[in-house]
């Protein structure tokens, strides 16, 4: 960086701007409202009110009736969409992952009791089999266990149709298949949905923090395995570029990087690249971190919330995917 000006000691003292409150507030250069939330939001198909998830303390499974509940909590916060994640009985899994395509499953069922409650509320869906699959993969397995490209993503084109149907304002393919961008775009155009949005999880990586979505959604016992030949390697930033490029060329209209900070440096990179609507994942093992300290007394759980949350904003997201929306939002208010 290049300052063209002075910036030597005494004429400039920058802890002068950092002096009081006002002019903290005054010279912030980012900020979080609750329009950068996106609520991450976890239904089952029972009747049980709010179940816990142990592994994410405050976090809790619904029931449609609450998420509805929610849905309209989410409109008076300004919370603007909803990203939701289904629970479903291990009884109705199966290989192929069929209960995905039930257009009376739970999926479809939580999005339109979710729009009548909060019509004003976008709902996201995730398009990916792993809720769905006894293997808890997130596509088609062969017999060795391989997840196939190319029938795989047959079987989300139809997923999706179905979440589109149902009302669902935007799909969100989070199965790292190569082209399913392109052909669920195609689907959607061919089936009149020309307005339903796609946020691909266009930088997806196969990651350690997603350990308590995991129970979360009830596919922790099930899989078999890991997701590396999918999901992508840590290890990697430039493929970060090309899997979002790609996801764009096939029509994706808002992409997400996933997990969120440990990855900050690839939200970074893609949204200065390629200027289209970014979004942070703050995943399941993210939100486990901070309120597993926070319980210990170790950090200031609200605080470092918050703080993260803001990071995000700093790296140049357009919005953060988080299962703090609801705290957030209510401590912005
Ligand atoms: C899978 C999916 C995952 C998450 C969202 N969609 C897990 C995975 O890829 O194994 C993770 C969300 C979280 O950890 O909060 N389609």
């Amino acid at each position: 960086m290049n300052i063209p000006f002075n910036q030597s000691f005494p004429a400039t003292r920058l802890r002068r701007l950092r002096q009081a409150g006002w002019i903290r507030a005054l010279t912030a250069e980012n900020t979080l409202t609750p329009s950068d939330l996106i609520w991450s939001m976890v239904v089952h198909d029972g009747n049980e009110p709010k179940i816990p998830v142990e592994a994410m303390p405050g976090m809790n499974r619904l029931n449609v009736a609450e998420a509805a509940a929610a849905a309209k909590r989410a409109s008076q916060l300004g919370i603007p969409a909803i990203a939701i994640f289904p629970h479903i009985n291990p009884a109705v899994k199966d290989e192929e992952g069929s209960e995905s395509l039930n257009p009376d499953g739970l999926v479809p069922t939580a999005i339109k009791a979710m729009k009548d409650a909060a019509p004003d509320v976008g709902i996201i869906c995730d398009v990916a089999l792993d809720p769905f699959t006894s293997h808890g993969h997130d596509g088609l397995i062969d017999e060795t266990g391989y997840v196939l490209n190319d029938e795989t993503s047959a079987v989300l084109i139809e997923q999706a149709l179905v979440q589109a149907e149902a009302g669902a304002d935007v799909v969100a393919p989070s199965d790292m298949m190569d082209g399913r961008i392109g052909a669920i775009r195609a689907a959607l155009e061919d089936a009149g949905h020309i307005n339903t949005l796609i946020l691909s999880y266009a930088a997806k990586y196969a990651s350690g923090f997603y350990g308590p979505y995991r129970e979360a959604i009830g596919s922790a016992t099930a899989l078999i395995g890991d997701k590396k030949t999918y999901q992508q390697n840590p290890a990697n930033t430039d493929e970060a570029l090309r899997e979002v490029a790609m996801d764009i060329e096939e029509g994706a209209d808002m992409v997400m990087v996933k997990p969120g900070l440990p990855y900050l440096d690839i939200v970074r990179r893609v949204s200065e690249t390629f200027k289209i609507p970014t979004y942070a994942f703050q995943v399941s093992g993210e939100y486990a971190m901070i309120q597993a300290a926070a319980q210990n007394g170790w950090i200031d759980g609200e605080r470092v919330m918050m703080e993260t949350l803001l990071s995000f904003k700093r790296a140049g997201a357009s919005g953060i995917i988080t299962y703090f929306a609801e705290t957030a939002a209510q401590k912005l208010a």
